[in-house]
């Protein structure tokens, strides 16, 4: 990356697809993770960097080689399961990074994206100023890196995201996303058991990309907290039930049930986003983020030519 691109900190689901639309923007972009990512971007101007960025000194080290302009923060833990039963390491890796990263950057904007989890699910729905008050090990890491890092850099945009879904392979091993995971799943007649009580706003991972770049390079003031989430709020039974339909599965595969006592126990009941300063700034006033139908039409044929 020549000084002045982007460095991505994370090479998941989310940070992949996040370094694919920004190259395809013409940005330099460098993903780091501590281990190569399976299905790294192959899009032109998109490299790979090792990088443990909870280690202070490799992030000062590799900033001054890069010099970026822009930072993505879109690191792990992710797994929401595995925050509950390490509560301390999960702060601890999601702070260090990010203040390793503050301190190293400079004056690069950096953007974080947080989650929907840092509220407590008793509203239907949280708009940027609603007051967080996580309710889970997950959450609480996340806003505490949220908090460390709007005190640590002047140019930071916290951008908290609803349930991100997309194409994963059916060779991944591990299904990050829950579309992907039911698709597979139920393609292969499995069934699927849902929760009939915990309702998100469910965003594609391309348009998640697209708002991502789009507030990372805009040279207009933005928000320090935005929320992005998709216009239609589910339940994860009623998600996946539209998944079955969409890549033409039998729906009764899906079975509804409650969330206690399943691995979604810790999950708030609504993690709902609503944003009431997307629609108006204007970087991101014409981008449309589609509703999960028109999602899981858009990405139903590449599932099903897999299974
Ligand atoms: N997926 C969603 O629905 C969603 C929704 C809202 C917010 N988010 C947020 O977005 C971020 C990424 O989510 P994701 O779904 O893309 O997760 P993911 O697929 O698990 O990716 C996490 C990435 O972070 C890397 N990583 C972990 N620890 C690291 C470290 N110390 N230094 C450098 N890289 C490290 C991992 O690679 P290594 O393990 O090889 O280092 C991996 O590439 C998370 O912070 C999550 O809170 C995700």
């Amino acid at each position: 990356m020549s000084a002045g691109g982007t460095l991505v900190v994370g090479g998941g689901f989310v940070g992949t697809a996040v370094a694919r639309r920004l190259a395809e923007r013409g940005e330099a972009v460098t993903v780091t993770s501590r281990r190569r990512p399976g299905h790294l971007p192959d899009t032109r101007g998109v490299r790979w960097q090792a990088l443990d960025a909870t280690d202070a000194e490799a992030c000062d080290r590799l900033s001054a080689r890069l010099r970026p302009r822009r930072v993505v923060l879109v690191h792990g833990p992710s797994d929401v399961t595995w925050c509950e039963e390490h509560p301390e390491r999960a702060v601890a890796a999601h702070t260090a990074a990010a203040a390793n990263l503050a301190a190293a950057a400079g004056d690069a904007r950096l953007l974080m994206i947080s989650t929907d989890n840092v509220f407590d699910g008793s509203r239907p729905g949280n708009t940027e100023d609603t007051p967080p008050s996580p309710a889970n090990a997950y959450g609480r890491a996340k806003l505490r890196t949220e908090e460390r890092l709007l005190g640590a850099a002047a140019d930071v945009v916290v951008l908290r995201v609803s349930l991100v879904y997309g194409h994963e392979p059916a060779d991944a091993g591990k299904w990050l996303n829950f579309f992907a995971a039911c698709a597979h799943r139920l393609l292969r007649g499995e069934p699927v058991t849902a929760p009939h009580d915990q309702w998100t706003t469910p965003a594609h991972v391309d348009d998640v990309a697209e708002v991502t770049a789009a507030v990372l390079c805009t040279e207009a003031p933005v928000p320090p907290v935005l929320h992005l989430g998709g216009p239609d709020r589910v339940s994860r039974a009623a998600w996946a039930s539209v998944v079955a339909e969409e890549v033409g599965a039998p729906p009764q595969l899906v079975v509804p049930t409650p969330r206690a006592g399943t691995r979604y126990a810790s999950r708030p009941e609504n993690t709902c986003l609503r944003s009431s300063l997307l629609g108006r700034l204007p970087a991101t006033e014409a981008i449309a983020v589609r509703g999960v139908r028109e999602g899981a039409r858009s990405l139903a044929a590449a599932f099903g030519t897999e299974c």
